[in-house]
């Protein structure tokens, strides 16, 4: 796992940037990550103002080595470009990505690579530094994310994003995050999901899970959040201090676990170096090559948690 993958991404918070209460607050608040939002939860007319509360968010520092990122409006709207060269001029050395929202096509991703190195090479800033967020939310994202995932060596999380997507398919919910009623044989967004998991597995990115509305219901959350964790998702966003300590226990492996992890990954290395054999029992358990790729993972997970 390189070192943007093994970034943590349990917790990842939402803030809307035109709003100083909410970023002073997300400061203190124990997340992995943050986007300062220019897209949804930001007014038109707010907009201006948003990407100046932004630059100065970030160039004031105080957020304790969360991965800092911003969401830009997507790639087909007037505001996209402006977005992007406001925000990397005035504080491209204080971000980590940018979240891209709506992606439908890899040229989006082509576009924000293009602008990002060009702003980089203006400012000075070390080339390729800056990240990027995919969010897929439309029937097209999904459709083309292979080749969105594949599209700039940036890219480093594939987000689902929940609520367009449900829109974009005219799921006939309005509950984000719930299942839809009437759909009682099983997980209605598995399929989604497993397609992001599996781009983003194959092009070796993190999988991030979008949000949960109901932000008073954490027992819905926390549902809601374990079962992406189960199917290995990184994290999930969160929309308020009620919800991160769940997203930050969820996503990350049990203690007991983790240290079975890291008990596996040393038996077979004994195994495999001093007695040279490919398989071996701890315990009751075999394991083999395959047992140390399972344990690697939960260790790595254990490990970017501070666990
Ligand atoms: C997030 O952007 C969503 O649409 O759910
Ligand atoms: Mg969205």
């Amino acid at each position: 796992m390189n070192a943007v993958a093994s970034r943590s991404r349990r917790s990842v918070l939402a803030v809307p940037a035109s709003n100083p209460r909410f970023i002073e607050k997300a400061r203190g608040l124990d997340v992995d990550a943050f986007f300062l939002d220019l897209e949804d939860a930001v007014a038109p007319l707010e907009k201006e103002k948003a990407r100046h509360n932004a630059v100065a968010a970030l160039t004031e520092g105080g957020w304790d080595g969360k991965v800092r990122t911003v969401r830009v409006n997507d790639a087909t709207t007037a505001w996209a470009y402006r977005d992007v060269i406001t925000v990397v001029e005035g504080a491209g050395a204080h971000l980590d990505c940018l979240v891209l929202p709506k992606v439908t096509d890899p040229a989006h991703v082509h576009w924000l690579d293009t602008l990002l190195t060009q702003v980089e090479r203006a400012v000075g800033l070390e080339q390729g530094r800056i990240g990027i967020e995919v969010q897929i939310e439309d029937a097209r994202g999904l459709t083309r994310i292979n080749e969105i995932a594949a599209a700039s060596p940036r890219v480093e999380t594939l987000v689902y994003g929940p609520a367009d997507f449900m829109a974009s398919i005219n799921m006939k919910t309005l509950t984000v995050g719930e299942q839809p009623p009437g759909y009682d044989v099983g997980d209605a967004y598995h399929y989604v999901l497993m397609r992001i998991l599996l781009a983003a597995r194959a092009h070796d990115l993190q999988a991030i899970d979008g949000p949960y509305l109901k932000i008073r219901d954490v027992d819905g959350f926390t549902r809601a959040a374990r079962r992406t964790a189960a199917l290995g998702f990184d994290g999930k966003w969160v929309l308020h201090p009620g919800q991160v300590t769940a997203a930050n226990e969820v996503y990350a492996p049990t203690q007991e676990d983790y240290d079975h992890a890291e008990l596996v990954l040393d038996a077979y290395e004994h195994a495999t170096t001093v007695q040279r054999r490919g398989a071996v029992m701890l315990g009751d358990e075999m394991l083999d090559e395959a047992s140390r790729k399972m344990a690697l993972v939960v260790a790595a997970k254990g490990r970017a948690a501070g666990m």
